[in-house]
């Protein structure tokens, strides 16, 4: 299932020309945040629409773009698509890192805003006509100023540093409020502004159709749905591991010759994640917490680990494994940072 996700204050109507025949669509509705909610817990409230159960795919607008990234950490998600959108603060222009930074955004009163909003919309935009104008003008007007205000200050206080595995960046060359040359991994719109959704749609809708044929194309793999599965993804994964320069000593080093026992443990452990089967206890953190491992290391071993579930499988328990394996990783770094700069002992 294919979810829309609009940019800040806007609604499904930004996604009208994008006819995509064929693909089962659905449009997340924004919901009311509580003041200074954060993005994870805004988040939380947006999963009951969607249906956890199937393949999710998420393309994200502007805003939507941040909120999908946020939303592909609390559920597993095939694929991101997000378009005129940023990954993380780095790709921010240097007026936008100063407001952020300086949190001037927060100082600016809510009739300024929505004023300035209306004079400036069009220029910022690329509006090419009077249609898209009125359009523009008309989802500004509807905007919930509450609601404007928190999005504006969650994005200015957004840190991302790990993006998602499946992420497509579509960014148009001559928008305004991302400006391109900030912005990395990406495909180019040739002449595209910030409402390119509306008005390069004849682009954007084979670029998106694509996108999704190649998603099919991988669905010839079936999912992790049986132990055997468990042991060919981790037996074809500990081998790339054991060939990867980087991360072979660092194994070899602590393993020796307890691989067997270590392939069983992984088994176990992917087996009581996937199949809810109970065949792992333990304290995976201790095992890593006086490790020599880095950001590097956690990336390549992502990055193994992806690629050896995307060549034998595909679907939901695909999914979830490498939704989890990302948010393990994140969870290693933080508690190794944390620990590396305190004197406490790890118990957990
Ligand atoms: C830089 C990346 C990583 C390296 C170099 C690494 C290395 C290791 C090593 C050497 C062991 C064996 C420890 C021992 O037997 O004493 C181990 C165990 C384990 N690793 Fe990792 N690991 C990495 C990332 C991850 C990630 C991202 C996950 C998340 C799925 C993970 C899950 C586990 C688990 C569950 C165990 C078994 C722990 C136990 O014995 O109870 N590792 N890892």
């Amino acid at each position: 299932m294919v979810y829309f996700i609009s940019g800040l204050g806007a609604d499904e109507r930004v996604f009208q020309f994008l006819k995509l025949p064929g693909v089962e669509k659905r449009f997340i509705k924004w919901v009311n945040p509580f003041q200074r909610e954060s993005l994870s817990s805004y988040c939380k409230k947006l999963i009951p629409q969607i249906d956890t159960q199937k393949e999710i795919i998420l393309i994200g607008i502007s805003f939507g773009g941040i909120i999908a990234q946020e939303l592909a950490k609390l559920i597993p998600c095939k694929k991101i698509i997000i378009i005129s959108s940023v990954k993380s603060r780095a790709e921010f222009n240097w007026q936008l890192k100063l407001v952020s930074n300086l949190q001037l955004h927060r100082i600016v009163p809510l009739w300024f805003l929505q004023m300035s909003n209306k004079l400036t919309a069009n220029y910022y935009f690329d509006v090419k006509d009077k249609a898209e104008a009125k359009l523009l003008q008309q989802i500004i007007k509807d905007t919930d100023p509450t609601f404007l205000i928190w999005a504006i200050d969650r994005i200015m206080n957004w840190h991302e540093y790990n993006h998602h595995q499946s992420i497509i960046h579509i960014h148009g060359s001559i928008d305004k409020i991302f400006p391109i040359k900030n912005i990395q991994n990406f495909i180019e719109i040739p002449n595209g502004g910030h409402f390119m959704i509306v008005n390069k749609v004849d682009q954007l809708e084979p670029l998106i159709f694509d996108q999704l044929k190649k998603i099919k194309m991988d669905s010839a793999n079936t999912d992790i749905l049986h132990i055997d599965d468990v042991k060919l993804l981790v037996d074809d994964f500990y081998d790339k591991v054991r060939n990867s320069v980087l991360l072979s000593p660092i194994f070899n080093d602590v393993i020796g010759n307890r691989w067997i026992l270590h392939l069983e443990k992984m088994y176990g452990f992917w087996q009581t994640l996937l199949l809810e089967t109970p065949a792992y206890s333990g304290s995976p953190f201790l095992k890593h917490a006086n490790l020599p491992i880095e950001k590097e290391h956690f990336d390549t071993w992502i990055s193994l680990f992806n690629e050896t579930v995307d060549s034998h499988f595909t679907g939901v328990k695909a999914d979830e494994a490498k939704w989890r394996a990302a948010r393990m990783s994140e969870m290693f770094q933080y508690k190794l940072e944390y620990y590396r700069n305190n004197p406490a002992k790890p118990l957990i």
